[in-house]
C-alpha cells in the first residue's frame, strides 16, 4: 500500500480538558471525510452539532453521522453502552438522520449496568475526594477490560454466549456491589432479558472495523479519527487522578481503530480561545469570580452530558504547548474566539511561578499545581461582533494578534478559526492542512 496520501487521514483531538467543540469541527471536516472513526472513550462524551436550527448532541455516533455519506465507526477502543447507543439511534432516527452507515468494532468493550451502578457508588464513597465523574460507568468498564473480564460487542452476535459470558462474570460483579459498595446488586434472568432487545437491536451493526478501515484506506479513502475528552484527561498525560479512564492523546487512533501507526501523520488539537473544565481537579488560570462566570454565560458552558456548570478561565499556554508535544500536533482548531467579544483585556498563562521558580512546561506532579500560580500575559481586547466573520483578514486586528500569540506560544500552526456554534460559523486558514482537506 502506498503512503503518499497523508493527509488522507487526520486525527481531531482535543487539547485541554475536554468540550474543545471537537463535534463541531469534526462535523465540519466531515463535509469532505468518507469514514468517520471514535477511538476512544464512551458515552461519557458529549458532542454537539449545529446547523442552522438544528443542535445535535452525541454521546457514542461520531459527528460525522450528519453526512448522510460518511462511514462512522464506533472502534475498538471504545467503550459502549448498549442502552444509550440504541437510544442515541432512535433519537437520530426520529430526526430522520440516516444511521444505517454506522458500525461498531466487535472489539469494543460493553459499559455494563453494573459498571455504571460502581461508578456512581465509588464517587459517592470517595465523598471529597470524588473525580466528578459523569456516572457513565467509564472507569469500571476500562477496569475490566484491563482485569480481562469484560463483554465485548462481539458477545452480542451469539446471545446465548452474552448470557454465559454474563453468568460467569455477574457473580462478582453483584460480590463488589453488595459487599463493598452496599448496593443491591442485579438478577440475571432480568439483566440478560434487559439486554436481549439490545443484542437484536445493535448486531446487524457489528462488524471487523479495523478490517473494513485497511479495504477504505487501501481505496484511498478519507478517513478522520475523532478523539473525545481532551489531553489533560488523558490517563497517563492528564492531571492524574482527575482524568478519564482512557488515552485520549492522538497515538490511540491508531491503537483503538486497529489502523498501524505509520498510517497517520496529521493531527490537529481543538483548543477553546478559553479554558474549561468540568470535574474535579486542578486548574491553574480557573477565575471563580465575575470573569469566569462572564465566560460561562456568553459560552453556555454548562456540561453536554451532565448540564454540570463548566469551570471557566483564561487560556493557558503551558496546557496548550503541553498538548501538542504529548500529541504531536501539526495544527490547531481554536473555537469559541467569539465569546471573548466584548472583554476589555483578555489574558493568557505563559509560563507557571512554582515555589519561586519560573517553569514553562507542564508539572510532573499535578499535586505540584497547589504550589503554582499562572503568570499571565495581557492582550487588549475587541468589541466587534465575530459571528458572521469568515476570513482571517477580517477579524479585528486585536483578535488577530491574540490568535498569532496562541500560534506562538503553543508552536503549531494555526488551521481553523471558530467563531460561532454554526457549521458555517468557521475561518480556514489558508495554506493549512485543514484547507487542502477541504479543497478535495
Ligand atoms: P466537544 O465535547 O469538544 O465536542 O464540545 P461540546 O460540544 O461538549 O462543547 C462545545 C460547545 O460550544 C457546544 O455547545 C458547541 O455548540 C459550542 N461551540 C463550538 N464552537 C463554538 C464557537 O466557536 N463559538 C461558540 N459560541 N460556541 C461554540
Ligand atoms: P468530551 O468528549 C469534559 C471528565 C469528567 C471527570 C473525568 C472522569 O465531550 O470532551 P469519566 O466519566 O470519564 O470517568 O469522568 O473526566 N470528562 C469530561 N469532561 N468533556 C468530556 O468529554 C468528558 N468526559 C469525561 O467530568 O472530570
Ligand atoms: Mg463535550
Amino acid at each position: 500500500m502506498a503512503k503518499n496520501d497523508d493527509l488522507n487521514r487526520l486525527v481531531i483531538v482535543g487539547a485541554q480538558w475536554g468540550d474543545e467543540g471537537k463535534g463541531k469541527v469534526i462535523d465540519f471536516l466531515a463535509a469532505q471525510a468518507d469514514v468517520v472513526a471514535r477511538f476512544q472513550g464512551g458515552d461519557n462524551a458529549g458532542h454537539t452539532v449545529v446547523y442552522g436550527a438544528n443542535v445535535f448532541k452525541l454521546h457514542h455516533i461520531p459527528s460525522g453521522i450528519l453526512n448522510p455519506c460518511t462511514l462512522c465507526l464506533l472502534g475498538n477502543g471504545m467503550v459502549i453502552n448498549p442502552q444509550i447507543l440504541v437510544r442515541e439511534l432512535e433519537d437520530l432516527e426520529k430526526r430522520l438522520i440516516k444511521t444505517d452507515n454506522l458500525r461498531i468494532s466487535g472489539k469494543a468493550h460493553l459499559i455494563m449496568a453494573y459498571h455504571q451502578a460502581m461508578d456512581e457508588a465509588n464517587e459517592k464513597m470517595l465523598g471529597e475526594k470524588k473525580i466528578g465523574t459523569t456516572g457513565r460507568g467509564i472507569g469500571p468498564a476500562y477496569a475490566d477490560k484491563a482485569l480481562r473480564r469484560g463483554i465485548r460487542a462481539v458477545d452480542m452476535l451469539n446471545f446465548s454466549h452474552f448470557c454465559e459470558w454474563l453468568a460467569g462474570i455477574l457473580p462478582l460483579q453483584n460480590k463488589i456491589l453488595q459487599e463493598i459498595y452496599g448496593q443491591p446488586g442485579f438478577k440475571y434472568e432480568e439483566l440478560c432479558e434487559f439486554y436481549r432487545p439490545l443484542c437484536d437491536r445493535l448486531r446487524p451493526l457489528i462488524i471487523d472495523t479495523d478490517l473494513l478501515l485497511a479495504e477504505e484506506i487501501e481505496n484511498k479513502k478519507r478517513i478522520l479519527f475523532e478523539g473525545a475528552q481532551g489531553a489533560l484527561l488523558d490517563i497517563d498525560h492528564g492531571t492524574y487522578p482527575f482524568v478519564t479512564s482512557s488515552s485520549t492523546v492522538a497515538a490511540y487512533a491508531s491503537a483503538g481503530t486497529g489502523v498501524g501507526i505509520g498510517w497517520i501523520n496529521n493531527v490537529i488539537g481543538v483548543l477553546k480561545a478559553y479554558t474549561t473544565r468540568v470535574g474535579e481537579g486542578p486548574f491553574l488560570t480557573e477565575q471563580k469570580g465575575e470573569t469566569g462566570a462572564q465566560l460561562r454565560e456568553r459560552g453556555n458552558e454548562y456540561g453536554t452530558t451532565t448540564g454540570r456548570p463548566r469551570r471557566c478561565g483564561w487560556f493557558d499556554s503551558v496546557i496548550g504547548r503541553y498538548a501538542a508535544r504529548v500529541n504531536g500536533l501539526t495544527g490547531l482548531a481554536v473555537t469559541k474566539l467569539d465569546v471573548l467579544s466584548g472583554m476589555d483585556v483578555v489574558r493568557m498563562a505563559v509560563a507557571y511561578r512554582c515555589r519561586g521558580e519560573i517553569i514553562r512546561h507542564f508539572p510532573l506532579d499535578p499535586s505540584d499545581m497547589k504550589e503554582c500560580k499562572p503568570v499571565y500575559e495581557d492582550f487588549p481586547g475587541w468589541d466587534e461582533d465575530l459571528s458572521n466573520i469568515r476570513t482571517f483578514k477580517d477579524l479585528p486586528p486585536a483578535a488577530q494578534h491574540y490568535l498569532q500569540a496562541i500560534e506562538e506560544a503553543v508552536g503549531v500552526r494555526m488551521e481553523i478559526i471558530s467563531v460561532g456554534p454554526d457549521r458555517s460559523q468557521t475561518i480556514i486558514c489558508p495554506e493549512s492542512q485543514a484547507a487542502v482537506w477541504m479543497r478535495k
